[in-house]
């Protein structure tokens, strides 16, 4: 019978026992598990951890800074933050295939992190968020070879450091309440989920800074509006993507000929499978003119009203 306190002294005093005086690196990608894992291994260590954070700009709206908050002026841990925006935007220059974009921004990634480490001195390990899930699916989960999932699949052999993987024993909602007792803010805890390769694949086709922008701007007001209407708890995942066309209309007299953006809301219990969110009219429609109100570029919006399957939850 698990229990969390146990799990948590337990864990800390592996860890501990472990990694002795030596050193550990994280990644922090500001998801959940990434999070859990810093926060554990801090609890444990201190200072012998260093955290790496890097802003590949993919990231929505205020994301960066909330990982910037949490980590070093709250928790004061060992913090780097690489800002890696132009480097992502520049190889992902004119590359348009979904699968592509994975593994260009996938393989940067582990570039960034590997120059890093080269500066940073000796760290003996490596501590990643693996989840038991993550475990069980890696191989069977068809989810794998539709879309490949670039966080999974660990470093490359050359970089020689151990492991330390203190939630491979946990399922999501029991890393959710460790989370919670480490004391890390709701935003981060209660955070849905979020592709690794970001908004790189909710830009349709080409990715460039002004569709980065429509998307971060939609997004941020999708969130803030499902938020007020109280449905962060119904919906399971929302977002908006943004089709690589443009169409016609017409504003205050004016031909307009610009972006659509598409908004994207399931409810699921993992994401495997997935019905299309009955949002109000009302909530839908407040959306729609904020929207198309504020975010330069956009004079057009559109509800995904398809499950999963046939369709899959991101439109990349
Ligand atoms: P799909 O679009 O395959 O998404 O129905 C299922 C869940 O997985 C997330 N997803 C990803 N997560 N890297 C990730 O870390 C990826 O490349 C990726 N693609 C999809 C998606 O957000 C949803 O929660």
């Amino acid at each position: 019978n698990w229990s969390m306190e146990t799990f948590i002294d337990d864990t800390i005093a592996e860890l501990r026992e472990k990694v002795g005086n030596k050193r550990v690196l994280c990644a922090l990608s500001g998801g959940v598990d990434s999070s859990v894992v810093a926060a554990l291994i801090h609890r444990a260590i201190g200072d012998q951890l260093t955290c790496m954070f890097v802003d590949h700009g993919l990231l929505r709206k205020g994301e960066a800074d909330s990982v910037v908050r949490t980590f070093s002026e709250h928790f004061h841990m060992n913090f780097i933050k690489v800002d890696a925006q132009e480097r992502f935007l520049s190889k992902l220059e004119g590359v348009t295939d979904p699968e592509q974009k994975r593994k260009i921004i996938g393989n940067e990634f582990i570039r960034v992190f590997e120059q890093e480490v080269k500066e940073l001195g000796k760290h003996q390990f490596l501590g990643q968020g693996t989840l038991y899930t993550d475990i069980i699916e890696s191989g069977t989960d068809t989810a794998q070879t539709i879309k490949s999932h670039h966080n999974v699949g660990g470093l490359p052999e050359e970089m020689e450091m151990d492991l330390v993987e203190p939630l491979n024993t946990l399922f999501k909602d029991e890393v959710r309440r460790v989370g919670e007792e480490l004391g890390l803010p709701k935003e981060i805890v209660w955070r849905q989920p979020f592709p690794g390769p970001g908004l790189g694949i909710r830009v349709i086709g080409e990715v460039t800074e002004e569709k980065l922008m429509i998307v971060r701007e939609s997004d941020a007001i999708l969130r803030a509006e499902i938020a007020k209407a109280n449905l962060e708890g119904e919906v399971w995942q929302y977002f908006t993507a943004l089709p690589d066309f443009k169409s016609v209309g017409v504003m205050g007299d004016i031909r307009t000929y610009a972006y659509t953006v598409g908004i994207r809301a399931v409810t699921s219990i993992d994401g495997m499978t997935a019905d299309w969110a009955r949002i109000p009219y009302d909530v839908l429609e407040k959306i729609s003119t904020r929207i198309v109100n504020e975010v330069d570029g956009v004079n057009r919006v559109v509800y995904d009203i398809t499950s999963k399957p046939p369709s899959t939850i991101e439109w990349e």
